[in-house]
């Protein structure tokens, strides 16, 4: 069985290609298989509870709005008990043309992850390099996981991503460099 599972929803695949991204970037450093991804579209969100770590990719879509498989499934996910799994979310959107609803469905996924018992990791901060006018993504000065915008900043992706992977592995207790680093 794969240790983490990825799950994503996404209409014009720019989530799923940073699925796969995140899926490559760990199967690189723990080995093949070490992630499963499933789409939320055509899959049963009970699979969830196989894993007790999780990646949740989720756009916001028609201003604010869950993407659309997502908000089939949203019964679903509200069904499942996640308590003793850690969960990180990251969120796809456009900042610049919907600055008042940025990464909302990540915020509402975020929210309901807390309310369904599981944990939350992988908060990184509001830093200069966002520039939007209000999320419910965020909490305070940090969003509540990876906020992306590959409409208008996919140069930031790499960056972004590579250290954010890296901060949800230590938090999974997965992340081999920071492990051997203590033990030297
Ligand atoms: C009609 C429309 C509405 C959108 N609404 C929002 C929005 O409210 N907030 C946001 O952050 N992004 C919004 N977006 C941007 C998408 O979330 C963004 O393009 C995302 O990367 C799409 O991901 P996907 O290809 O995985 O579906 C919208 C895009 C379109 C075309």
């Amino acid at each position: 069985m794969a240790k983490i599972g990825v799950f994503f929803g996404s209409s014009t695949s720019q989530t799923e290609y940073v699925a796969y991204d995140i899926r490559d970037m760990i199967d690189a450093q723990l080995g093949p298989d070490t992630v499963t991804i499933h789409n939320v579209g055509s899959s049963d969100l009970h699979e969830m509870l196989d894993y007790t770590d999780l990646i949740l990719g989720i756009p916001t879509w028609d201003i604010g709005q869950l993407q659309v498989d997502w908000d089939i499934k949203w019964d679903e996910l509200e069904s499942l008990d996640l308590t003793g799994h850690k969960v990180a979310v990251f969120g796809m959107g456009d900042q610049y043309g919907y600055p008042d609803t940025y990464l909302d469905a990540a915020g509402m996924l975020a929210e309901t992850v807390l309310a369904l018992g599981g944990e939350l990791v992988g908060y990184t901060p509001v830093d200069e390099s966002y520039q939007f006018g209000h999320s419910l993504f965020t909490d305070g000065d940090s969003f509540m996981g990876l906020a992306l915008d590959e409409d208008h900043q996919p140069k930031l992706t790499k960056e972004r991503l590579d250290a954010w992977v890296e901060q949800v592995l230590t938090a999974f207790g997965l992340n081999e460099a920071a492990t051997s680093t203590v033990h030297e």
